[in-house]
């Protein structure tokens, strides 16, 4: 396993590697299951896996998430050299944004002002599409992999590599989850025992969906109702509990083809995500 701080030398290792292609797996660290499964779909793809650790400054839009975020680079490099990944790429944020930077790549449109971009504003998928980007251009990989628990940062990757021609494949990877149903998340470190059996509320909210679909529901009004009760039953109350159409993240009133099922919530200070695709296909109508 190396690890490189530079896109010099992140280029030059990858000159180095043999045939077979490279994944980079794009992270901000603090690795868990979750980024270890897409190292893994990485290294059954390609010969060579490049995870990068960066912690991305410009799409935080709080500096309490900034500076608590949490850290510990020797154990992240382990983790990834034990899920298969060849090589770290850890800059820090003067080899990222070195002195006078001004560019940033913004996904305009619907898919940026809502869900999150509303929550968040526009400036976070304006900084994950610049890093992003960045990191795309300095490891040139074949394919690139991200989860499925961040639905609208697909959304917004997948737009941007198309316009800016970018030819790398995006691979999305199924939301990890724990036994208990929590999808992970690196902030899942920062809730509390008790918090942490309360955010089991926002897999349940979901799943009483995919349920109610399943037997016929299809008004997002009735299904928005379901989730807020039971959201509601911890002590919980969604920023979001949206349904939107997958690729548009346009709201949808009627749940009558595949649907993005996503929400936000925070349990005490810890701000959580999580999402389905609902597919009415699979249940009888009423
Ligand atoms: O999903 C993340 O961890 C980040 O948004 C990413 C893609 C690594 C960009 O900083």
């Amino acid at each position: 396993m190396r690890v490189v701080r530079s896109v010099a030398q992140l280029r030059a290792a990858l000159r180095e590697s043999g045939p077979g292609g490279v994944g980079l797996v794009p992270t901000m660290g603090a690795l868990h299951e979750g980024h270890l499964s897409l190292i893994r779909a990485a290294r059954r793809d390609h010969a060579t896996v490049v995870v990068s650790v960066f912690v991305n400054p410009t799409q935080f839009t709080e500096a309490a998430d900034l500076a608590s975020y949490p850290r510990d680079e020797a154990r992240d490099v382990e983790l990834a050299a034990s899920a298969g990944a060849g090589l770290v790429f850890a800059p820090d944020a003067a080899e990222m944004y070195p002195e006078g930077f001004a560019t940033s790549v913004s996904v305009r449109g619907a898919i940026t002002e809502t869900l999150e971009g509303a929550m968040r504003g526009s400036a976070h998928f304006d900084g994950v599409a610049t890093v992003v980007a960045k990191l795309l251009i300095a490891a040139a990989p074949d394919s690139a992999y991200f989860g499925a628990k961040d639905a609208q940062q697909v959304v917004v990757v997948r737009r941007m590599v198309a316009d800016l021609g970018i030819p790398t494949r995006i691979v999305v990877c199924p939301t990890s989850r724990e036994e208990n149903g929590l999808a992970r998340s690196s902030r899942n470190t920062r809730l509390s025992p008790e918090a942490r059996t309360r955010a089991l509320a926002i897999p349940g909210a979901l799943r009483a969906v995919q349920r109610a679909v399943r037997d016929g529901e299809r008004s997002a009004t009735e299904l928005h109702r379901l989730a807020t009760e039971v959201l509601a039953g911890a002590g919980l109350r969604a920023e979001y509990f949206a349904f939107v159409h997958p690729d548009t993240l346009l709201p949808i009133e009627h749940v009558l083809g595949p649907t993005l099922c996503a929400v936000a919530a925070r349990v005490d200070e810890v701000r959580l995500i999580d999402n389905v695709l609902l597919d009415p296909a699979e249940a009888p109508a009423r």
